[in-house]
């Protein structure tokens, strides 16, 4: 079987719009060596006030801004895909991308964008998952990287992290936990992708067969 050694390294372009905490555990992933076959090429943010911004410089990775705000969609998403381009990055990641991507910029990535999103797809797609969850009052929750296509939170599931929701919880105690998730299970996807053993079967994403 193939290793991730036997490849060039799997290029990311990290698109953020906040925080960034995301972003810092898959930089921290790969300088620990715990996600060999991964190297971070670009960060870039829609906003030039996202706290992952000061990360991004903090990590000492490249980081650019494309204000998205004002600007038409297709637009904007053409100057990020010339920029990801230009740095050859082969996997988009959007960590926190708080803004919609026009159907150009998604065929452009085919099966080549992924997403983190704080649910248990298909349950409660959209803002606030977390929230939802809480609210709807379900007894497991989690997180979803999942690849992305035309649809809101839709696109094929690479892997989820389940957790159980406690009677102590209350919105932000279960977020928080997710969030802990999320940042285990970013890398765990990007493992998988880099290592090239996996295909998608329809929206299946399974070991190849030997
Ligand atoms: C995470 O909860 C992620 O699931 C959602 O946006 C949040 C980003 O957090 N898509 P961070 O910026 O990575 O800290």
């Amino acid at each position: 079987m193939d290793s991730p050694s036997q490849h060039h390294p799997l290029k990311l372009g990290v698109l953020i719009s906040g925080r960034g905490s995301n972003l810092i555990a898959i930089a921290n992933n790969i300088r620990a060596g715990t996600l060999p076959g991964v190297e971070i090429a670009i960060v870039i943010s829609n906003t030039a006030s996202a706290c992952g911004l000061a990360v991004t410089r903090e990590l000492g990775l490249p980081g650019e801004v494309f204000v998205s705000k004002g600007r038409p969609r297709a637009e904007h998403d053409a100057d990020v895909a010339a920029c990801l381009r230009r740095h050859n990055v082969d996997l988009v990641v959007l960590a926190g991308y708080m803004r919609l991507l026009s159907p150009e910029f998604i065929q452009a990535f085919s099966n080549r964008i992924v997403n983190i999103h704080p649910s248990l797809l298909p349950a409660f797609p959209g803002l606030d998952a977390q929230h939802q969850a809480f609210d709807y009052g379900v007894k497991v929750a989690g997180c979803t990287v999942h690849f992305v296509d035309e649809h809101l939170d839709h696109g094929p599931i690479i892997l989820q992290r389940a957790i159980p929701v406690l009677d102590t919880d209350d919105a932000e105690s279960l977020s928080a936990r997710i969030l802990k998730e999320e940042h285990i299970a970013y890398s765990e996807a990007l493992a998988r992708i880099a290592g090239r053993q996996y295909e998608l079967r329809g929206r299946r994403y399974v070991l190849r067969k030997a």
